[in-house]
């Protein structure tokens, strides 16, 4: 007659088994669930593993089946069900699935102020309650970690619909990231085209970036690879591009646009930002000297026909603020108006702009599609 089989033998069997990973039985390690069924010669239960990729879950089913026929009896008809602790996050179906808005901050020339416009953008939205969210893209010189006062931040990682992700620093009510804080200055402009590309896509995808209305990205100058990389890789809300008034700058300014708005790269531009639109002293706060020349800005946005944001002063306050990381912006009221400071009211004017601007383009033209590569 057959001897029944009963659950501790069960168990006394699996205890011979070692998980391969760590040496340990599996039954030490809390790999069999409590769910042992026995009929007859008939066995059931589950074994659990962490994750679907673990390389040992067929080695280790065959391990225990051996054992069942070994210790408990040779016509044990065992099935072992594989469960696993976490399953993963199904793959988004599109990146940042939930950010609002994607704007990218660009200028032809280096220099002129893109990432000042860039911090204060954003610290001005978070004043006007906005969710934000900060991607410092400039491989060249990442500058927002020194502009958020964050440069010795390390990076933490948060578990979130079972996977780690890189969660982003919070400062200023933004959330902010920089291609900075995964590679130094000096390695970046030696590093090829796809690594830093690579680079650059894990901070947007691999990044816990939640819920956002406006997510910035502080683009390199000019053009590159990396332009090329984050429209394949996001669908860009638009462009707000910054440049000074002197003839050089407009001239990349007027190259930069003709970039997003050619056949291939289809970005609407969302406006222009003439920084450094003239020279203010403190203690002068009336006086206007166009040190660049005089309205270069707004002479290019008519030309082009696209809107002029803002005319932001070249003041002492707004680089003194960036270098110790507080941007000006934040000096600015809430609502915007009664604030003492013209600098960050012209950023808080901005916002405003860029809001409405955003508002158009989305009401006007259909949503930008990442751009294919062929
Ligand atoms: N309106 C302004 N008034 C005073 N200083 C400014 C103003 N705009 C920018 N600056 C200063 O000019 C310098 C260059 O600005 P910023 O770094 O923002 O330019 P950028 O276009 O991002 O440059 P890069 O091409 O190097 O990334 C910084 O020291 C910044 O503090
Ligand atoms: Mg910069």
């Amino acid at each position: 007659m057959d001897t029944p089989i009963y659950p501790a033998l069960i168990t006394k069997a699996l205890e011979t088994v070692k998980y391969p990973g760590n040496g340990k039985s599996l039954v030490e390690n809390e790999m069999v669930e409590d769910d042992i069924r026995i009929d007859g010669r008939k066995v059931s239960f589950s074994l659990i593993f962490e994750k679907p990729t673990d390389p040992f879950v067929r080695s280790v089913v065959r391990a225990a089946e051996t054992a069942l026929k070994t210790y408990v009896t040779a016509d044990i008809e065992p099935t072992i069900n594989v469960k696993y602790r976490k399953e993963p996050a199904p793959a988004p179906e599109r990146p940042l699935p939930g950010v609002k808005h994607i704007i990218g901050v660009s200028s032809g020339k280096g220099g002129v102020g893109k990432s000042t416009v860039t911090a204060n953008l954003a610290v001005a939205l978070a004043k006007k309650g906005y969710k934000l969210g900060v991607l410092d893209a400039d491989i060249f010189g990442p500058s927002m970690p020194k502009m958020f006062g964050v440069e010795d931040e390390p990076l933490y990682m948060v578990n979130q619909e079972g996977r780690d992700w890189i969660e982003p620093v919070q400062k200023y009510g933004v959330k902010m990231l920089s291609i900075g804080f995964v590679v130094d200055k000096e390695q970046a402009v030696l590093w090829r085209g796809g690594m830093a590309s690579n680079a650059l896509k894990q901070l947007i995808t691999d990044a816990w970036w939640g819920d956002l209305d406006y997510f910035l990205i502080d683009m390199p100058p000019g053009t590159s690879d990396i332009h090329l990389t984050l429209v394949q890789t996001l669908p860009i809300t638009g462009v707000v591009v910054v440049t000074t008034p002197q003839p050089v700058a407009l001239a990349d300014a007027r190259k930069g646009i003709a970039m997003f708005m050619g056949d291939k790269v289809n970005v609407p531009i969302l406006g222009l930002v003439e920084n450094m639109a003239w020279f203010t002293p403190a203690p002068h706060p009336e006086e206007r000297y166009y040190i660049f020349g005089e309205g270069g800005g707004v002479k290019l946005a008519e030309e082009l026909n696209v809107k002029l944001l803002a005319r932001i002063p070249l003041v002492a306050d707004i680089r003194s603020h960036s270098d110790d990381g507080d941007p000006v912006a934040l000096q600015a009221e809430a609502d915007g108006k009664t604030s003492g400071n013209a600098e960050a009211q012209a950023f808080m004017d901005l916002a405003s702009e860029v809001v409405k601007a955003v508002d158009l383009r989305v009401s006007t033209l259909p949503p930008t599609e990442a751009v294919k590569v062929h």
